[in-house]
């Protein structure tokens, strides 16, 4: 720290990636971090290895025996409930030999065989049964040993799924801190909780996946970036007013809320959602501010809310609820995979706007969000041109918006402003310099 006449100034930090100089008013994050291999294979083992990533929702696998194939961190994961209506997660491989012993994608079987020596698992991962079985000595305990493998971690919040690949990581509890609330105000919208609505949307984006972290992150693109949303929006009577949209740093994690927000699909009415649509939300309303109080009930009806969830999950409970897990496949390629929540006991009517909405706005072939694909592969692409170029400032992002604003510790943060992502870029570096100078890496 320095300190000036009238008050203390952070020095910031300096590391391979991150240059941020608190007096000058500048933060920049070199290019390298967006394109090269080392990087991508670093992030992998520190953020994504040690990290709790979200896996699914519980109510995808409705009946006990249900399964879904899911690619998370790297790695392939059976993702079931099991006969006894415990959500579990194994890895994919056969403790044998390591075939993937299950290749459908999904379903409901008691039993998981593996196709290339017929070992057979229970939903418990325990070896059943497998062709003469006398070749292992008896009292060996093959069986014991050769189970399906659990994943180290697993753990369930409000019906969210998470698990971690590193048993000595904190749990998740104190992983999620303060962004648990977001979870909650999702399962809160109905008494009887949320559940994720059959089918998802998958889609690949040719950019690395902290450009789409960013994305979500930030608010100043939107005006420019989304002209024929707007527009919309405009058209159809939708209020749109930014004022008070603010971003909130919780813990690992980051938080943006726009309160007074209208549009919101069974909590707060627009005249594009049509009057049978208003009466439902009428109802909806009086019985959440029934059950959860004026104050609690306002904040849950009346605001756009987006959370970050380092380092897998988008959390967006906005027009309609929906969450996207983001999977690193390249430094270059990122897959997106997205599922709509709604309330369990939801009018279908209602449910059908929400699809309508989803697929109209937020889905990959929306209002909104190729923009938001065409600014992050324009990136990816942009990014490449400067590599190499070894002058000052040349092959660096600036994102230095708003540090006035962050160095007064204003309470509320504008979410057009880039503080939010300066926070994301050092909980990204403490974890990726170190794993990198651990492994000797300059
Ligand atoms: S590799 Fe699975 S049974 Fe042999």
């Amino acid at each position: 720290m320095t300190t000036t006449a009238d008050k203390v100034v952070p020095t910031g930090r300096r590391s391979r990636f991150i240059s941020e100089d608190w007096e000058a008013g500048v933060f920049r994050v070199h290019r390298d971090a967006f394109r090269s291999r080392e990087v991508f294979d670093a992030e992998l083992r520190a953020l994504w290895g040690k990290s709790w990533l979200y896996l699914g929702h519980a109510s995808e696998l409705e009946q006990p025996c249900d399964f879904k194939l899911r690619r998370v961190g790297g790695r392939q994961l059976i993702f079931l409930r099991d006969v006894k209506g415990v959500i579990r997660a194994f890895y994919n491989s056969c403790p044998h030999r390591g075939t993937a012993v299950c290749r459908e994608e999904e379903g409901n079987s008691k039993h998981l065989r593996c196709f290339y020596h017929a070992w057979t698992f229970d939903t418990e991962g325990c070896l059943v049964s497998l062709p003469s079985p006398d070749a292992y000595p008896p009292d060996s305990g093959f069986r014991e040993r050769l189970g399906l493998r659990p994943v180290a971690q697993l753990s369930v919040f409000r019906d969210f799924v998470f698990v971690c690949f590193d048993e000595q990581s904190p749990p998740l509890a104190d992983y999620l801190g303060p962004a648990a609330d977001y979870f909650a105000l999702i399962d809160e919208q109905s008494p009887d909780g949320v559940r994720a609505l059959p089918g998802a949307q998958r889609y690949r984006a040719r950019a690395n996946w902290k450009l789409l972290v960013e994305n979500a992150m930030d608010g100043y693109h939107f005006a420019p970036s989304h002209v024929t949303f707007l527009e919309y929006l405009k058209r159809t009577g939708t209020t749109t007013s930014d004022a008070g949209n603010s971003v909130t740093f919780c813990g690992r994690h980051l938080g943006s809320v726009q309160p007074n927000h209208g549009g919101r699909i069974g909590l707060s009415w627009e005249p594009r959602f049509g009057e049978d649509e208003k009466e439902r939300i009428d109802r909806n309303r009086a019985e959440i501010f029934g059950r959860l109080g004026e104050e609690r009930g306002r904040y849950l009806t009346d605001g756009f809310k987006v959370l970050y969830f380092l380092p897998n999950l988008i959390l967006f409970d906005i027009e309609s609820v929906s969450v996207r897990m983001l999977e690193p496949i390249a430094p270059d390629l990122t897959e997106v995979t997205a599922w709509a929540l709604a309330p369990r006991t939801e009018d279908p009517a209602s449910t059908g706007l929400r699809l309508k909405t989803l697929v109209s706005f937020i889905g990959p072939g929306g209002l909104a969000t190729p923009d938001d694909l065409e600014a992050q592969e324009a990136i990816q692409r942009g990014i490449v041109t400067t590599a190499g170029d070894p002058r000052e400032g040349v092959d660096w992002n600036d994102v230095s918006r708003g540090m006035a604003e962050e160095l007064r510790g204003d309470a509320r943060l504008s979410a057009n402003d880039e503080a939010g992502i300066r926070h994301f870029w050092r909980t990204w570096d403490d974890a990726v310099s170190a794993q990198l100078a651990a492994a000797g890496c300059p």
